[in-house]
């Protein structure tokens, strides 16, 4: 039947429990680090005296035939080809005979399926934290730039305090470093070598599972040859970790989804990354945002290796245009500006009352009977008069005109991780060096 595990099996199997079974729809992706590992295995046999060096040769060489069809792509597959390490060991035997039968030796497939998937990873992994970090840079730099744009920070979607747009992009950005980070420690646990583990209970035929590592450049070889074979926490943790990654993404993604509305029209996007309507010729609508939020839920809750290429595939799309997005964003200054109001200030004249010696739940009160009484009025927190304030404190003097100023009320918060400018520039300083450390 040119099953690898045919010898003992007479009947056939259903075609439909095939078709059920085949995997090699999705792990054809595995084509090339099939062809590395089993290179590897071939000179940890010779090693062993399992194949004489003439046959290690027509093995390596015939396996490089089998990767130059797959990059050419004239390699065709049966359709007894049930997964990749099927159809290119099969294809290896059409190419130099029966020496091709001497490669599994001592190998289980399942030793081969969990190299080849770490292989892959490891690569693709590796890729994706450089498009994760490529991002992070270029959010750095827009906060860099524009520093000194402020806009009113939201909680529940209300208006809360004046801070600054780059402190907004910064609370992004810190984030997604935790997630460069997770995925460097990810990576860690990827790069162990499983080979030389056989089905569950070892080698036992002296493959030198050093050499395989080495050949391979892994980082360490496994400890257990049941737990090699058998695990798949490193694909959860992937998989994880790109769910959280898109947690974070779809945050960012609504909050640009809102700015970019003419309620907000705090931000535009480029064209390069929004479509128009069919119907209606004035709207411009945010795609590539809503996008990013739908393919969120397609990562959330995948398991195993087929959710592992498509995650990737997803991933690796979505951190490039969030990256596009982010660097070709407009940002309306002054509808940021226009959109901070007094009532956003009523934080700053408790704190007023509170440098004038007010205990703070006090203060709070006075503040709040401020705002009271200008809404009761229907005039504006800062077009309160003095003598109005000193009615509710007497603490309040003429230098309580200060705190209508948005630039001061941000500048207060010097305290590391805030909102004042040198607090931004500290961020700023430290996720550009949390950068450089991670690409060491
Ligand atoms: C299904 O695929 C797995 C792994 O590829 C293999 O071990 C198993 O024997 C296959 N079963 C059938 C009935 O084809
Ligand atoms: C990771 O793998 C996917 C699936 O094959 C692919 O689409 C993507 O381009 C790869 N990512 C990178 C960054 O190479």
């Amino acid at each position: 039947s040119g099953k690898l595990w045919g010898g003992r099996f007479v009947g056939a199997v259903d075609p439909i429990m095939e078709k059920f079974n085949a995997s090699i729809a999705y792990d054809r992706h595995l084509w090339e680090v099939d062809v590395q590992g089993s290179k590897a295995y071939s000179r940890g046999l010779e090693k062993a005296g399992l194949l004489t060096k003439a046959e290690m040769d027509q093995i390596l060489h015939g396996l490089d035939k089998v990767a130059e069809e797959w990059a050419q792509g004239t390699f065709k597959l049966n359709p007894n080809d049930e997964d990749i390490h099927t159809a290119n060991e099969r294809r290896l035997k059409e190419l130099i005979g029966e020496t091709a039968g001497k490669l599994h030796t001592g190998r289980s497939r399942n030793d081969q399926v969990v190299t080849d998937l770490r292989l892959w990873m490891r690569q693709n992994c590796s890729a994706l934290s450089a498009l994760l970090r490529e991002l992070i840079r270029t959010m750095v730099d827009r906060a860099e730039a524009e520093r000194d744009i402020l806009f009113p920070g939201y909680t529940h979607l209300q208006r809360a305090q004046p801070i600054r747009w780059s402190h907004w992009i910064l609370s992004h950005a810190v984030a997604l470093t935790r997630d460069s980070e997770r995925l460097l420690e990810v990576q860690k646990r990827i790069n162990v070598l499983p080979l030389g583990s056989g089905a569950i209970a070892g080698n036992p035929l002296g493959v030198d599972r050093e050499l395989l590592r080495a050949e391979l450049n892994f980082g360490a070889v496994t400890l257990n040859s049941m737990d090699a074979t058998s695990e798949r926490d490193f694909v959860a943790e992937f998989l994880f970790w790109a769910s959280l990654c898109m947690t974070h993404l779809s945050r960012m993604a609504e909050d640009l989804i809102l700015y970019g509305t003419k309620e907000f029209n705090f931000v535009q996007l480029s064209d390069a990354y929004s479509t128009g309507s069919s119907l209606m010729p004035q709207k411009k609508n945010p795609d590539s945002l809503e996008l990013i939020r739908s393919k969120a839920g397609r990562v959330f809750g995948r398991e195993d290796k087929e959710a592992v290429f498509e995650v990737s595939d997803t991933m690796s799309a979505v951190l490039q245009v969030a990256t596009g997005v982010i660097s070709t964003l407009q940002v309306r200054r002054e509808n940021m500006a226009q959109a901070l109001s007094p009532d956003m200030l009523a934080t700053d004249l408790a704190y007023y009352l509170v440098r004038k010696g007010m205990p703070f739940r006090q203060a709070h009160e006075a503040s709040g009977k401020a705002v009271f009484m200008a809404e009761t009025k229907g005039v504006a927190l800062n077009q309160l008069s003095l003598q109005e304030l000193q009615n509710i404190s007497p603490l309040f003097s003429g230098d309580v005109s200060q705190v209508w100023d948005y630039s001061h009320s941000v500048e207060q918060y010097t305290a590391l991780g805030g909102t004042a400018r040198s607090s931004v520039d500290w961020q700023i300083a430290q996720v550009r060096a949390l950068l450089r450390a991670q690409q060491a």
